[in-house]
């Protein structure tokens, strides 16, 4: 009877040691609340604006929706804009937004690193449907009609565009223009406004954090939670305020250490996919890893002119702007020490491809639908739009459809920017002709592998 019991034992221990690393109290659990939860900006708009926004929709639209109730409008609206509820809550409250007791809408880091996954919400998930120019135009217009007050996002994005097509966005210039006007410590100093060169990009997934040291797609600065704070740079948050939140931010980095890459939800043909592993070992490991247990990532920066995707992004970012970063209060995470940035990466950082098949579109400007494009050059649609949230089984990616332009009696802003036009600056699908070589038959095993990741 002895050993039952014994073992019976351990496992209440466990469950216990468990849920103390785990429970709502531990650090990655604060570090979600407090991205659900606490505004860190000034508010964008409130409940009542964004239940009025459908009158600024197209006449069509409009009539379509108008018997609807308010809450089936309110989903089509969060369709519209790219917004999801949250899992596992039925508050009907946006991943995306932080929504107050008094209903201001706050935007949070989820904007871009909270989407559907399979149709379903996952935190940390890049955000592929994202519209934040079309939300933000369409708010002003509401706004402008029901005489509410314009917010400093509703302004900035006259400035600076947010995003020209769903699910991409400017964000790094954004983040250029507002360190633009700090000093190394975070000081406001109002700077005339610089040229910068817009470009779109997609929000790499945060279930690979834990693996990478150095972040961003040209790898130019080493991770620490101070990183993390740069979103906040509104002119309204002076210095206090990060030093203030400082502890809030190591809570989001523990979280964001936390996610690990969903499951993939459908058969996988193990016998194919073990084929796969060892090409994959023979033609793609030395630049994005090894997977399992063992897992090794190298990190591996590639040179332009040998990776040769889209180079708009590695030129954008100046090593002025990086050396900006590299000298400011958030290159000092460390225990006093200052962090290594790299000023002038000469390229790209493979990155880890674990949960690949849930992160769609590919490259770092979103500009390939599906796997298969990524390791077959010639078959990538110049033009393509998504054609549902489903998962596209056999190419891995996105269900897409290409077509020859962009169709000119598509009126409806938020139709037209869900097209990438890989003809357009900062959007090119060049690059990346690693997989061409590998047979029809390599190519199945090496897809039908990715999905185990
Ligand atoms: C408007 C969209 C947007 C918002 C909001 C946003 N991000 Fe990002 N984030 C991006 C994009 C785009 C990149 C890729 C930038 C690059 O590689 O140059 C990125 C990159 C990152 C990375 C680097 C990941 C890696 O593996 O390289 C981290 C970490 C990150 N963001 C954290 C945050 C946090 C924390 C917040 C909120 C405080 C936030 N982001 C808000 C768009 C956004
Ligand atoms: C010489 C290094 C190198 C080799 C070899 C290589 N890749 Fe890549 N890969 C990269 C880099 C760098 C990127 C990022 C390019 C960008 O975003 O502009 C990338 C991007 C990708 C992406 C898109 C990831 C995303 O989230 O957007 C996939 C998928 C991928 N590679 C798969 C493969 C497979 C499969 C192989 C082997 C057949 C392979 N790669 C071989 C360097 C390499």
């Amino acid at each position: 009877m002895v050993r039952p019991i014994l073992i019976f034992h351990l496992f209440v221990v466990l469950l216990c040691l468990s849920s103390v690393s785990k429970g709502a109290d531990s650090a990655e659990a604060r570090g979600y609340k407090i991205l659900t939860e606490s505004p860190v900006l000034s508010s964008d708009f409130n409940e009542q604006t964004f239940v009025q926004i459908w009158r600024s929709w197209p006449k069509d639209l409009q009539l379509a929706t108008k018997d609807l109730s308010q809450q089936q409008r309110r989903m089509i609206a969060f369709e519209r804009y790219g917004l999801t509820t949250r899992p596992d809550d039925n508050s009907n409250q946006p991943l995306q937004y932080v929504v107050s007791e008094d209903g201001k809408w706050t935007m949070n880091c989820f904007a871009c690193h909270g989407g559907l996954v399979d149709g379903k919400p996952f935190p940390g998930a890049p955000n592929n449907k994202i519209g934040l120019q079309t939300l933000t135009e369409e708010i002003r217009e509401t706004k402008f009609r029901v005489g509410a007050a314009l917010s400093r996002m509703d302004i900035g994005a006259l400035l600076i565009p947010l995003g020209t097509t769903h699910g991409t966005t400017n964000a790094v210039v954004f983040g250029m223009g507002l360190m633009n006007q700090r000093d190394t410590e975070l000081n406001y100093t109002p700077a005339a406004p610089r040229q910068f060169v817009h470009h779109d990009m997609d929000a790499p997934p945060w279930w690979y954090f834990y693996k990478r040291d150095r972040l961003y797609i040209d790898g130019f600065a080493q991770k620490g939670h101070r990183g993390l704070m740069q979103f906040m740079l509104i002119p309204e948050n002076g210095p206090d305020f990060f030093r203030k939140h400082e502890d809030d931010f190591r809570d989001v980095y523990a979280y964001i250490s936390s996610l690990r890459p969903p499951r993939y939800p459908r058969d996988i043909n193990a016998e194919l996919a073990d084929a796969g592993r060892i090409l994959f070992n023979a033609h793609c490991s030395e630049c994005h890893g090894t997977y399992g247990d063992d897992w090794t990532y190298p990190n591996l920066r590639i040179p332009i002119d040998q990776i040769k995707t889209d180079p708009v992004r590695l030129q954008a970012l100046s090593s002025e702007g990086r050396n900006k970063y590299a000298n400011s209060w958030f290159a000092h995470a460390g225990e006093s020490n200052q962090q290594v940035t790299i000023v002038e990466p000469d390229g790209y950082v493979a990155p880890p491809l674990d949960g690949a098949w849930a992160s769609a579109p590919y490259f770092h400007n979103g500009s390939v639908p599906t796997i298969r494009g990524v390791l077959r050059s010639a078959e990538r649609p110049s033009i393509w739009k998504r054609k549902s949230d489903s998962i596209n089984e056999d190419e891995i990616g996105l269900i897409y459809e290409a077509v020859r332009a962009i169709p000119t009696n598509e009126t409806d802003v938020a139709r037209r920017r869900s097209y990438f036009d890989t003809k357009v600056n900062g959007k090119s699908n060049q690059g990346h002709t690693f997989g061409d070589s590998l047979s029809e038959k390599e190519l199945l095993q090496v897809l039908e592998y990715l999905k185990t990741l």
